[in-house]
């Protein structure tokens, strides 16, 4: 015998427009990664607006020293495991590497997501050769994340998991890289790991809600790796984890305190930004 997940299907779910409302108020968005159905009903309890099913399941589920062996089908079996477990938050899967080469590749793979995933939103790591492939899924009304900055598919090309956007060539750069993806259709747009101000410049610029990871505390939402905040995995944290499990009695409490954190702009801390 074993625990029937509950899950609370009384409140309405989250949409596209329900976070555009939030970013024209001023409400900041809490979102988490998840991977599993238990996880996804903690997620769902805790009133986290958006949950992504991210491929750094390669590192903390899988234990792979990056996202790269991520296939799709593995992205589409954890996908369906988390949208088994969600019912408010908006739910994003994301493209694995190399699933979206050309435009019909990208589109074919997302369709799976959302009918076999079950997800809402797909989110593709993209800089300027992928707007195409954004315009071409906004096109045909799948909504779109456009995941800029530190792009962790691409750390065998780029030399690690290192800041981006410090020198002010790259700061400018992956400014129009942010404007242009928003122009081909991109209705969110992710930015990891770049400093907290072209993160605020970055959001201020966007019409469309950004979420940030290591981007500092003035974009519209923030995003950890759930495993990361609940001090799940082991060694050295990127700066701008936070330990939500210290000093909470169990995931749901870490949970919560994460969700508020965000909502009363107590976190990220300055401590957090780079
Ligand atoms: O894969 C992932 O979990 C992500 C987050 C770190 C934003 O892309």
């Amino acid at each position: 015998m074993y625990t029937h997940l509950q899950r609370d299907a009384s409140r309405s779910p989250v949409t596209l427009a329900t976070l555009a409302r939030m970013k024209a108020e001023g409400e900041k968005i809490a979102s988490l990664t998840c991977y599993d159905a238990s996880f996804a009903v903690l997620l769902d309890a805790a009133d986290v607006d958006v949950v992504l099913v991210g491929d750094s399941l390669g590192m903390v589920i899988q234990g792979h020293s990056t996202t790269v062996p991520v296939t799709m089908d593995q992205m589409v079996y954890h996908c369906a495991c988390v949208a088994r477990g969600t019912h408010r938050p908006f739910l994003i899967g994301d493209l694995p590497y190399m699933s979206y080469p050309s435009r019909e590749v990208a589109l074919t793979n997302s369709v799976r997501l959302m009918q076999e995933g079950g997800v809402q939103m797909v989110k593709l790591e993209s800089g300027g050769k992928q707007t195409d492939i954004v315009e071409f899924l906004a096109g045909h009304d799948i909504a779109v994340c456009a995941h800029v900055g530190l792009k962790p598919q691409s750390v065998h090309k780029t030399g690690g998991f290192r800041v981006q956007g410090r020198e002010r060539e790259t700061a400018v750069r992956l400014l129009e890289e942010a404007r242009r993806l928003e122009s081909a259709g991109a209705d969110i747009v992710l930015l990891e790991c770049i400093p907290a101000t072209l993160g605020k410049t970055i959001a201020a610029e966007l019409h469309v809600p950004v979420i940030g990871i290591g981007a500092g505390p003035d974009t519209d939402g923030q995003i950890l790796v759930t495993y990361d905040m609940l001090d799940i995995t082991t060694g050295r944290k990127p700066r701008f984890v936070r330990n939500f499990m210290a000093g909470s009695a169990d995931n749901l409490e870490a949970l919560k305190r994460y969700v508020r954190a965000v909502k009363q702009r107590e976190y990220p801390a300055p401590e957090h930004c780079f």
